[in-house]
C-alpha cells in the first residue's frame, strides 16, 4: 500500500519499466579504462561511449529510484525524499524517451541531455540530508543512531552509486571539450600531482576556516611536488579539504581561548607501490574512542547543523566548516570509489591522524550498490 502512495502520478507502464530496468545487471568501468578509452575521443570513440550510457544510465538511475522507495522508518515519505526520488525518475524518463543513437548529431545531443540530468542532480546530497532531518526529527531523541544502521548502508550505497553516476557523465561531457588541458582526458588527470592539489584544497578549507572562526592555523605540507600519478583531481581536493577542514575546526576549537600558538596542521603525501597514501594529521585533541563507531555515519556531527531551519526550497549547498556530519563518509566513498579507502586514528588528549589511501593502480572496478 505504502509503495503504490509513494508512486503516485505515474503511470502503472511507466513503474512497471522502472522495475524492469532496475533489476538488469550493472556494467563497472576502472579508472584506467575510462583513461584509454578517453584518451582518444574520436567521433566514433564517443558513440560508442553514449551507446553505452544510454543503457547504462536507466539501469543505474531505476535502481536508485526503486530502492528510494522502501526505506525503512518511513523515510520514503519525507517531502525532502520524495523530492529526490522523483529527480531519479524524470531523469530515468528523459533517457528511456531518447531514442537509439545512431549518429554523431544524435549523440550530441544525448550530450545535451545528461549534461542536464547532472545539473538536475546537483543538490541531491543536501537534499537527502533534510530527507533525514525531517526523520530525525519524528524519532526518539535520545535515539542511538548507531542504530539506524539501515539508513546509514542506505545512504552509503546511493551517494556510492551517485558518485559513479556522476563520473560517467562529467567524463562523457568532458571528453568534448574541443581544447583538454595537457594531460587531462576528461576528468581525470594523467600527471596529478597530489601535493599542488593537497595545496589547493588546504587554501580553501584555510579560507572557510578563517570567515568563520577569524583566524585559521597553519597547514605544512611534506612530500615530493614533482610525484605525479593519474587521478581525478576533483576527487583528491573534496577530500583533503573535507579532512583539513576537520582537522581545522579541531585546533581552532582547541587553541582560540589559550595563550599557546595553535600547531599547524601536517599533510604527508608517500608515494607507495600500491597506493598513495595522504595523511592529515592534527593536534586538535582528538576524538573519544567511545566516538569512533559514529564518525562515518550520515548522523553523526559535534557541530550545529545548519539544515535545521531549512524546508526543501531553500536547501543550499554553501559551504560551512562543519555540520551536516557528511565530510568524513562521504569523502570515504569517494576514496573507495577508485579502490582506495579512508582510515582515521585517534589520541584522545592529543589529536587526530586521517590516513587517505588512494590506488595507484587505477584497475579496480567500480563499486556498484
Ligand atoms: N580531526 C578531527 N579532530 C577532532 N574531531 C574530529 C576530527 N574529524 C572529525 N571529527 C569529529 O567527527 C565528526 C564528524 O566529522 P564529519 O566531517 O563527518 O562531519 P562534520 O565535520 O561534523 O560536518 P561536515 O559534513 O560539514 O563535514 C565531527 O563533527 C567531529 O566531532
Ligand atoms: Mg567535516
Amino acid at each position: 500500500m505504502a509503495v503504490k502512495k509513494a508512486w503516485e502520478g505515474f503511470s502503472k507502464g511507466f513503474m512497471e519499466e522502472v522495475q524492469r530496468w532496475g533489476s538488469m545487471k550493472q556494467t563497472g568501468v576502472s579508472l584506467r579504462y575510462m583513461m584509454e578509452f578517453g584518451s582518444r575521443p574520436t567521433p566514433r570513440n564517443l558513440l560508442i561511449s553514449s551507446q553505452f550510457l544510454h543503457k547504462e544510465l536507466p539501469i543505474r538511475i531505476a535502481r536508485r529510484a526503486i530502492e528510494l522507495d522502501s526505506l525503512p522508518y518511513g523515510l520514503s515519505h519525507k517531502p525532502a525524499v520524495l523530492k529526490v526520488r522523483d529527480w531519479y525518475l524524470d531523469s530515468f524518463r528523459d533517457l528511456r524517451s531518447f531514442p537509439d543513437i545512431e549518429d554523431n548529431n544524435n549523440e550530441l545531443e544525448f550530450t545535451q541531455m545528461i549534461k542536464l540530468i547532472k545539473v538536475r542532480h546537483n543538490n541531491v546530497v543536501p537534499m537527502m540530508a533534510l530527507g533525514v532531518q525531517q526523520l530525525k526529527k519524528d524519532l526518539n531523541p535520545k535515539i542511538d543512531y548507531h542504530y539506524l544502521d539501515e539508513i546509514h548502508q542506505f545512504l552509503d550505497r546511493f551517494y556510492m552509486s551517485r558518485i559513479g553516476i556522476r563520473m560517467l557523465i562529467g567524463q562523457h561531457v568532458a571528453l568534448h571539450d574541443p581544447s583538454p588541458l595537457p594531460n587531462c582526458v576528461g576528468y581525470i588527470h594523467t600527471k596529478m600531482s597530489p601535493v599542488e592539489v593537497a595545496r589547493n584544497a588546504s587554501e580553501d578549507a584555510r579560507y572557510i576556516c578563517l570567515k568563520e572562526y577569524g583566524y585559521a592555523p597553519d597547514v605544512n605540507i611534506y612530500g615530493d611536488p614533482n610525484f605525479t600519478f593519474p587521478y581525478v583531481p576533483t576527487h583528491l581536493h573534496l577530500m583533503v579539504f573535507e579532512l583539513v577542514k576537520n582537522s581545522l575546526r579541531a585546533v581552532q576549537e582547541r587553541f582560540m581561548d589559550s595563550d599557546k600558538v595553535a600547531p599547524p596542521v601536517r599533510i604527508i603525501v608517500a608515494d607507495g607501490v600500491e597506493d598513495v597514501t595522504i595523511k592529515v594529521s592534527d593536534e586538535g585533541g582528538g576524538i573519544p574512542r567511545s566516538g569512533l563507531p559514529r564518525l562515518f555515519t550520515y548522523l553523526y556531527s559535534t557541530a550545529k547543523n545548519p539544515l535545521n531551519e531549512q524546508s526543501e526550497t531553500d536547501v543550499e549547498t554553501a559551504t560551512t566548516m562543519a555540520g551536516y556530519g557528511y565530510g568524513l563518509p562521504i569523502s570515504r566513498l569517494y576514496a573507495r570509489y577508485f579502490g582506495g579507502d579512508l582510515q582515521i586514528i585517534s589520541m584522545e588528549g592529543y589529536g587526530t591522524d586521517a590516513y587517505l589511501h588512494l590506488s595507484r593502480l587505477g584497475d579496480s572496478q567500480e563499486p556498484l550498490p
